[in-house]
């Protein structure tokens, strides 16, 4: 189907955060820079809470590029908004339920950033409501639709590689949570607060893509899950985790992955091995820039005998891939997207129960809308 005139998604966003940042930055950027010519982005509202006009204004001021966009002191005024077609939900993690909720109520497609919500049967509920009102929903899950990530799904299965085996995933950072007040998002237990729900959605999207993905696993969810935490003694919650995601249904294939909030990232990145080879992504896992492939001489031999080394460069952060995404699925219809469909957060929220019931990180009393 050929388009002469780009489909505008018309955003409305919701918290004046450091990603809501990113995401608005990123939307304002012409479509064309990275090739792209059917759809575009128009933000058109941003709103902040507690009646603070003044922040979401100070927050388009800064970030805005001059363009018109409305200011609003409620969330509740951006999902009212009749120009807005699409929801950008940038709060804590905690608050997403109640956020994405109100903007599926009010009639407007979501995007919701990671971790989508505090627990898999909030984020079920949602997906019932979404559905029951025919909108789209979507996990911030950006990485997804990064072209690096897009050529990493086309080698791992066209086949020289075979099937996986092992794939091994950090995604750490540093905090310095010694420095930062009780209240801040990462340390405070009633925002979500720890190590796994902030970084550990990104060890698992090339678990999803590497080894739930991959043809010879059928669409087979994970058979068993083992995972230990060590928590913060600020606040409880987790500092460090590790955890492993076996796939045994139909492939003999295991996940190992970890985060950590006190450390930087691991140098290893994601590394998948398969019978014939190895992928290995670079640092930082949510927006590497390096693929490197490597090829056995002969399966299971470890002798590499060539390997190729691939650099991707983006303008601006990478966000704007997953914007367009959203903008492709509302214009032609879709609840979904096929790249990042609801099974695939589904999967990661079911996975965090898990590992926060095996950690015993248990979030405090009220926070979890849905249980
Ligand atoms: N995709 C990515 O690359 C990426 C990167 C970092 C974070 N994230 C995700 O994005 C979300 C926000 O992270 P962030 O780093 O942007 O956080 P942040 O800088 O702390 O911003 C969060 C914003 O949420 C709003 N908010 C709503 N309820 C809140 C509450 N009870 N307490 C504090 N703030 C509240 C606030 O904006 P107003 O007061 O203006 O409403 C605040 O500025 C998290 O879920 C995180 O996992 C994604």
């Amino acid at each position: 189907m050929a388009f002469t005139q780009p489909f505008v998604l018309r955003w409305g966003v919701v918290s004046t955060g450091r990603i809501a940042m990113e995401f608005v930055k990123d939307c304002l950027i012409n479509p064309a820079t990275r090739d792209t010519t059917d759809v575009a982005h128009k933000v058109i509202a941003v709103g902040s809470r507690n009646g603070n006009v003044q922040r979401a204004q100070d927050f388009i001021t800064a970030y805005g590029s001059g363009a018109a966009i409305k200011a609003y002191g409620t969330y509740e005024e951006v999902y009212a908004d009749n120009e807005v077609d699409a929801i950008y939900i940038g709060s804590p993690h905690t608050q997403h339920y109640d956020n994405a909720l109100a903007a599926l109520l009010a009639g407007k497609h979501v995007l919701c950033e990671k971790a989508t919500t505090s627990n898999a049967a909030e984020l079920r509920h949602l997906l019932s409501v979404a559905k029951e009102k025919k909108l789209f929903f979507m996990e911030a899950m950006w990485t997804r639709f990064q072209p690096l990530t897009k050529e990493v799904k086309r080698l791992a299965e066209e086949g020289a590689l075979g099937d996986p085996v092992v794939l091994h995933a950090d995604l750490s950072h540093d905090f310095q949570p010694e420095t930062l007040p009780q209240t801040h998002r990462m340390l405070d237990p009633y925002l979500g607060g720890g190590a796994l729900l902030d970084l550990g959605p990104y060890p698992m999207i090339w678990t999803v893509l590497a080894l739930y993905e991959h043809p010879s696993n059928k669409k087979a969810l994970p058979t068993s899950i083992s995972a230990s935490m060590v928590k913060s003694p600020i606040t409880g919650v987790d500092s460090s985790t590790s955890w492993t995601v076996n796939f045994t249904s139909a492939l003999r294939a295991q996940a190992i992955l970890s985060c950590s909030m006190t450390i930087p990232t691991a140098q290893f990145g994601a590394t998948i091995r398969y019978q014939n080879g190895n992928i290995i992504i670079g640092t930082p896992i949510f927006k590497p820039s390096t693929l490197t492939v490597q090829y056995f001489d002969k399966p299971g031999s470890g002798n590499v005998v060539r390997e190729e080394k691939r650099v991707f460069e983006y303008v601006g952060g990478g966000w704007y891939y997953e914007a367009d995404e959203v903008a492709k699925c509302v214009r032609d219809g879709k609840l979904e997207s096929d790249l990042w469909g609801h099974d695939k957060s589904l999967l990661l929220m079911d996975t965090f129960d898990e590992v926060r019931r095996q950690g015993g990180y248990q979030l405090p009393a009220g926070v979890e809308k849905v249980v």
